[in-house]
């Protein structure tokens, strides 16, 4: 990485706690991330991709270690941070039309009636989205509310953008419009980036950088920095011999981390 790091994740770890005993779910994770960067993380499912992200975000306390933002330690939801989830059905607020979804989360940030207005307008025209402003949520497919979510996430003006398999639950299609929708906002708006996927292509795809996660508990099992020219076009890019052969090492390597971990979980049983 080059550059000055914005986020610092140093010695994470996390387990829950409940009645049914611990899960640890991270083990120990450290990584930096450069402003304006555009990081992947990577990993099976089940493997703490979520919790890593919650982690980052403030939304749960680590067990171990600490995250730095800006050189500031991360305790609850940072003011210039943005998230976008998987799941778009439950991100929108239905009463709201799309652009008051927008705006909503502005007023708390103290943004004028004028400027959220402005921002809200801007946002859906970057998104494709201008004609839908006063729609409702649930009049919009699921790829266009996904795409208010990232409008919502721009139009909130964050330093840092944190995303979980944002586009796990929409059609084939619309995921690489939506790949191709993020790369181009993220290349206007420059958005420090850190997105969360089990999809090994998308991740090679998008970033300047991979973090591929191993099995729970998870560390970083090995970061693979990503050459790609840009911008990346999803014929071209995925033809190159560049892109097959990081594909295959980010493969490989889940493999190699899954098989390893059977095998010592044989020999315990031994
Ligand atoms: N609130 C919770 N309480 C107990 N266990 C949890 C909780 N959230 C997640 N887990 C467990 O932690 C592990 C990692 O989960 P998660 O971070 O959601 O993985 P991923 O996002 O990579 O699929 C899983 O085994 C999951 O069952
Ligand atoms: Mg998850």
């Amino acid at each position: 990485m080059s550059g000055r790091a914005m986020l610092e994740v140093t010695s994470l770890a996390k387990s829950y706690q409940s009645r049914n005993g611990t899960t640890d779910a991270i083990a120990d994770v450290s990584f930096r991330v450069a402003s304006g960067e555009f990081v992947c993380v990577v990993g099976p499912s089940g493997c703490g991709k979520t919790t890593l992200l919650k982690c980052l975000a403030g939304l749960l306390s680590p067990t171990a270690g600490e995250v730095q933002l800006n050189g500031e330690p991360v305790r609850r939801p940072p003011p210039n941070m943005a998230f976008v989830f998987q799941d778009y059905s439950n991100s929108m607020l239905p009463w709201l039309r799309v652009e008051n979804n927008i705006t909503f989360p502005l007023r708390h940030k103290g943004v004028s009636a004028d400027r959220r207005a402005a921002l809200a307008e801007e946002t859906l025209r970057v998104v494709g989205l201008g004609e839908f402003a006063r729609h409702y949520p649930w009049q919009l497919s699921g790829g266009m509310q996904q795409r208010v979510a990232i409008a919502r996430a721009l139009a909130y003006e964050p330093e840092i953008l944190l995303m979980d398999e944002p586009f796990a639950s929409v059609d084939a299609q619309t995921r690489s419009d939506l790949e191709d929708l993020l790369l181009d906002v993220w290349a206007r708006y420059g958005v420090t980036t850190v997105f969360v996927t089990h999809d090994i292509d998308e991740s090679v795809y998008l970033a300047d950088r991979v973090f591929v996660l191993n099995d729970r508990p998870s560390t970083v099992q090995m970061e693979v920095p990503v050459e790609l020219p840009r911008p990346r076009d999803q014929i071209t890019t995925k033809e190159l011999t560049e892109f097959t052969k990081l594909r295959t090492e980010v493969m490989r390597t889940i493999k190699h981390a899954r098989r390893s971990r059977s095998d010592e979980e044989r020999m315990g049983q031994a």
